[in-house]
């Protein structure tokens, strides 16, 4: 490790301030807990919040610092690693629908950085995007994002600077926003999935001047061999390291699984019947009761579960994606007084995965597939070699020769994507808006109206989805595998009457993919 590094993790340590506590906003005792160093408050008895550490809103806002540091994620396997506050996943930021939300970025990272809000409707201003919506944040500096929360649910912040690194080295963390007339659940948590590379190689320290080294750049040119992943992890850790998940008997128990990483992970729950209650954090409609199936969960999407804990013991939520990582992907959900337990893993058992375009019940929702619309536009998602290199293109052009979604203020716009590659999936993230989604492979959607900012595409898959344009600004439409994003599945949807309030400034570094 180069010198500078153990330096700056020494200044950091002595800096740091512990932020915890629980979940109201307008408590004044968080205030005054926020400025003293290093004080623990004990979660809500309510809202459990163990499992990761959360930030409290105060009036002077929450403070989000980028260093670098180093965490053991799997037993005796310590990795590098970029965190906010610390850890991986940062703090947990959880709020009230209606709070007006200030994070203090303050970067103490080698690199510049900025902090993306995925999901969540912010002004562009506030998005996070490099030479996009902002400069990216230069060591030493800071930002103040603010913004108004005002859709409730599941969403997660990340940096948007050189992400497929960045966010890579672990700097990422969720975002709740708590409905104000949403039932709550008598335990609430929060499990964020990604995987590493034990060998260290790109969550470290193979940077030099801002440039990808040989390495990675020969893995690109391989097509981004997935398998270079073999540490799959719960928020932040692996195996034995993993938090346990305390119930009692009778526990509304709510389970929001956030995918931070590149692959997708086949999610399942044992011993319990349960439902999916939103998908990326919008709600489902009366969704029906699910045991033994698994939820297929791709990078950038979030599923919110829920379910009573009527059978004492230890029982798991693992991954049953099949091959030998997975069995770093568990959690034990465990009874009160429960000394035994039948906490039996079975990941290698095939299980099938919700059918979510035919989950839950129909009902009222904005857009239909035979509405005119102002715009229709079609993505062609495809993966080729382009001298020598592996690139992923939208419509046979990678970015920025993608061409954007021009869009004005009121349009409705009906978006058919395709993926024509062979074998890899494409989830596909648009900011600033949610969409609706009316078809998969030419079949109307049957179940619940589906909201989302996130769509998996299976090789060969076909989606039909439509929003209105009610956000004005430049927003990145993209690839979450942020391997093809960074090879080129980008384009933008661009209001042509907006005009961005900052400079882009050449010396600042920006990367937006
Ligand atoms: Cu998680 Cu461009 O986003
Ligand atoms: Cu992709």
């Amino acid at each position: 490790m180069a010198s500078w590094m153990f330096k700056s993790l020494l200044a950091i340590g002595a800096l740091s301030v512990v932020l915890a506590g629980c979940s109201d906003s307008k408590n004044e005792m968080d205030h005054s807990k926020m400025n003293m160093e290093g004080t623990q408050q004990a979660p809500k008895e309510t809202t459990d919040t163990k499992t990761v550490k959360p930030a409290v809103l105060t009036g002077k806002g929450i403070d989000l610092t980028a260093s670098v540091s180093n965490q053991e994620i799997a037993p005796g396997k310590t990795l590098p690693v970029w965190t906010f506050n610390n850890s991986v996943p940062g703090p947990q930021i959880r709020v009230k629908q209606g709070d007006t939300v200030k994070i203090n970025l303050k970067n103490q990272l080698p690199e510049p950085v900025t902090i993306h809000w995925h999901g969540v409707p912010v002004p562009n201003a506030m998005d996070g995007i490099p030479g996009v919506t902002q400069n990216a944040v230069q060591p030493g500096q800071s930002f103040t994002y603010e913004f108004k929360a005002d859709v409730p649910g599941t969403y997660w912040y990340h940096s948007h600077q050189d992400s497929v690194n960045q966010l890579d080295r672990g700097l990422y963390g969720s975002f709740v926003v708590e409905g104000n007339n949403e039932d709550k659940a008598d335990r609430d948590y929060t499990l964020m999935l990604d995987e590493w590379m034990s060998s260290g190689e790109m969550s470290g320290m193979n940077m030099s001047g801002g440039k990808m080294s040989g390495m990675d750049h020969s893995m690109m040119n391989m097509g981004h061999d997935m398998s270079m992943y073999d540490l799959y992890t719960i928020n932040g850790k692996s195996g034995s390291l993993v938090d346990q998940l305390p119930v009692k008997q009778g526990d509304k128990v709510r389970i929001r699984l956030i995918n931070a990483g590149y692959l997708s992970h086949q999610i399942h729950l044992h011993g319990h019947e349960y439902k999916v209650i939103s998908a990326d954090g919008q709600p489902i409609n009366n969704p029906g009761i699910l045991k033994d199936n698994v939820i297929s969960i791709a990078p950038g999407e979030r599923y919110d579960i829920e379910f009573v804990a009527n059978n004492p013991g230890k029982w798991l939520i693992e991954d049953h994606g099949g091959n030998t990582a997975v069995k770093g992907m568990k959690a034990t959900i465990v009874y009160e007084g429960a000394a035994t337990g039948s906490d039996k893993a079975n990941e290698s058992e095939k299980l099938a995965a919700v059918d979510i375009s035919r989950y839950g019940q129909a009902g009222k929702a904005t857009f239909t597939l035979g509405q005119k619309y102002t715009l229709e536009y079609t993505m062609n998602l495809n993966t080729e070699m382009k001298n020598g290199d592996m690139v992923y293109t939208i419509n046979g052009k990678t970015f920025p020769k993608t061409e954007p979604i021009n869009v004005k203020k009121g349009d409705t716009i009906k978006v058919r994507l395709v993926n024509n590659s062979k074998t890899d999936d494409h989830p596909m993230h648009l900011h600033g808006h949610f969409f609706q989604v009316l078809s998969k492979n030419g079949k109307p959607l049957e179940g619940s109206p589906l909201i989302k900012d996130t769509l998996n595409l299976k090789p060969g898959e076909e989606y039909v989805v439509a929003f209105e344009a009610d956000n004005e600004g430049n927003w990145m439409f993209h690839c979450h595998d942020l391997h093809h994003a960074s090879s080129g599945m980008v384009t933008e949807l661009k209001y042509t009457d907006y005009k961005a309030d900052f400079v882009a400034d050449p010396h600042a570094g920006n990367k937006p993919e």
